[in-house]
């Protein structure tokens, strides 16, 4: 499969997502997330992501994609296309190096949750 039609296929599967107004079909897919602690690891991210739901960084420099409200599958997913390099950001996959299955699932947790759905401590 190219890496073209490999795009289409997971926007397709978003698409259809979202049509179908939930993600249960992932959701039991997906490993379960520890949000609280996907709180504490968001302080890695907030630099270039923003608080939960905002799109803060420079545009001029990088449009940063909004990833609050996102879906937890896609999030791991993407994270571990950064760390696997077949994504290749410099500044995503020097994150995604760092991080841990379990720390992707967490920060899936948290962000999928959407703003002001988790306190943050
Ligand atoms: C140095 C700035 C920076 C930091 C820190 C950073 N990101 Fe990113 N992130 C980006 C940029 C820029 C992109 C878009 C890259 C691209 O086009 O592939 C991105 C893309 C993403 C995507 C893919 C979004 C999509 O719509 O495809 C996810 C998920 C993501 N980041 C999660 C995180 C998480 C979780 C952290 C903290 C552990 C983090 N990022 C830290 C800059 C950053």
């Amino acid at each position: 499969m190219t890496k073209m039609t490999k795009l289409k296929a997971i926007s397709g599967v978003t698409a259809a997502l979202l049509a179908s107004g939930g993600g249960a079909a992932w959701a039991q897919g997906a490993p379960a997330g520890d949000a609280a602690n996907g709180a504490k690891l968001n302080s890695m991210c907030i630099g270039c992501h923003g608080i939960v739901g905002y799109k803060t960084a420079f545009p001029e420099v990088y449009s940063v994609p909004k990833i609050g409200g996102q879906h937890a599958a896609y999030i791991v997913k993407a994270l571990q296309a950064y760390k696997s390099g077949e994504r290749k950001h410099p500044s995503m996959v020097g994150v995604a190096a760092s991080l841990s299955d379990k720390d992707m699932a967490d920060l899936a947790a948290y962000y999928s949750a959407g703003p002001g759905k988790v306190a943050s401590k």
